[in-house]
């Protein structure tokens, strides 16, 4: 009897656990993804040269006077399947984004 509660409350509290991990990396994955097509689409209205964007494969973010900076490690094609380091502000006042940069990442 006391056996099979430990295991229940074992398994109970694993599955706990784990729906708070993929909450957490949903979030942050959601948030991360938004801004690097954000950035993408940007990016081919300012260019000629379409990229898809494909992953994102990190995302950094740094409180800077007025906003914050995001800087996204993305993963785009063209053609080539190429990283890319993308630099987004978002002005808190006005909750509106901006592309700082675009270039291409080699890690
Ligand atoms: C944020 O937006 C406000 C309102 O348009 C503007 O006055 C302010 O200069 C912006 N801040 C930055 C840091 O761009």
């Amino acid at each position: 009897m006391r056996r099979e509660c430990y295991v229940v409350c074992l398994l109970f509290g694993l599955s706990i656990t784990a729906t708070m991990a993929s909450r957490k990396e949903a979030s942050g994955g959601l948030i991360a993804g938004d801004l690097a097509q954000f950035a993408v689409t940007v990016h081919n209205k300012q260019s000629d040269d379409p990229l898809k964007l494909l992953a994102v494969n990190n995302g950094f973010t740094q409180v800077v006077s007025g906003g914050i900076n995001y800087k996204i490690i993305l993963l785009a094609v063209d053609g080539l399947t190429k990283q890319y380091q993308a630099i987004v502000f978002e002005n808190h006042s006005q909750n509106s984004r901006k592309l700082i940069s675009f270039i291409p990442y080699f890690s």
